[in-house]
């Protein structure tokens, strides 16, 4: 494992300290670790978040997971980048954050290289309802020394009218954020007329349960076979979920693109859904995502999914 604990003992930045304890490298175990561990990354947080053993080493499912982290990082950086072009310090809201795992990794690889350089890039707030959760990753950016980072106890939705978070939001993230959080992280977005938004959603039972609620009413489209059997109903459910919040996005005016989130086969949650703020609305999509809730009978979450 190599690291860069030299260049950051040279510089007199408050941040100093946190090059001290953040980032004591252990020694160098293989030439095939240093490939894993970055220079300059927080060994005792990649300890804490389980990535790295307890003593510092990589075995191979903390390596499969250290990938996963890399590979949402490389989706997730050059939109860091975009806003920051646009200005000096931007903000990220991280909805369902749980243990804050995804905001922690892009403090420690993208904003902490830049504070220890001089240059505050910004903040990264957690959204948990979980209380023991928020306080727990208030503790680990107190000992990783994390200022910009802060976890609020609310819930998604009431995030939304908070006084803790700033006004502009540049970048939502909601990473299997349950069931409904990540609808109303998408309702955040929107208020907050955030950048981007990226997104890898949960199961949502939602959608599933109208659809099974309102079966017989809707059995004379030849399309209901689609969600006829219990199992169908639950996968279709699932799709049209996200369906949906594409259409919902687009209908007010982000591009929107959906790929899978290799490295997270193991999982059947895997759908990553990037949006870019385009700034016109769309009304062809407005106009197709209320067809689809007609066609399929669910025109009783059209608030659900407002356009
Ligand atoms: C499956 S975990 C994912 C955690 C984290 N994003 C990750 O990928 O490791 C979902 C988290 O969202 C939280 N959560 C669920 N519904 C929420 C809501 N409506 N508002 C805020 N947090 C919520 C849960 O407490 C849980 O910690």
């Amino acid at each position: 494992m190599t690291h860069n604990n030299d260049s950051m003992k040279s510089k007199k930045s408050p941040a100093d300290k946190a090059s001290t304890k953040a980032n004591a490298v252990p020694p160098v175990a293989s030439s095939e670790q240093k490939y894993d561990v970055r220079p300059g990354q927080s060994i005792e947080l990649l300890k804490e978040l389980h990535i790295l053993t307890r003593d510092g080493k990589l075995n191979q499912d903390s390596r499969r997971k250290l990938k996963q982290v890399y590979h949402l990082y490389q989706f997730i950086e050059p939109l860091l980048l975009q806003a920051l072009a646009e200005r000096p310090q931007i903000s990220l809201v991280d909805h369902g954050a749980g243990k804050s795992y995804l905001g922690f990794i892009l403090y420690d690889l993208f904003f902490k290289p830049r504070l220890l350089a001089g240059q505050d890039a910004g903040s990264i707030y957690g959204i948990e309802t979980r209380g023991e959760l928020v306080t727990r990753s208030q503790e680990l950016a107190q000992r990783c020394e994390f200022p910009g980072m802060q976890f609020l106890p609310l819930s998604v939705a009431e995030s939304i009218q908070s006084d803790a978070l700033p006004e502009q939001i540049d970048i939502v993230t909601a990473l299997h954020a349950c069931n409904t959080a990540t609808d109303d992280a998408i309702a955040f977005g929107l208020h907050k007329k955030a950048k981007f938004m990226v997104l890898v959603p949960c199961c949502q039972a939602e959608v599933a349960s109208v659809l099974r609620h309102n079966k017989a009413a809707n059995s004379k489209t030849a399309l209901s076979e689609l969600w006829r059997h219990p199992l169908h109903t639950r996968e279709f459910g699932s799709q049209l979920t996200n369906v949906l919040r594409c259409l919902q996005l687009e209908a007010h005016g982000y591009q929107v693109s959906v790929t899978e989130l290799v490295g997270w086969e193991h999982s059947m949650k895997n759908e990553l859904i990037i949006a870019t703020r385009k700034n016109q609305s769309n009304p062809k999509a407005k106009a197709r995502l209320n067809e689809v809730l007609a066609e399929v009978g669910l025109q009783e979450l059209a608030q659900r999914f407002f356009v």
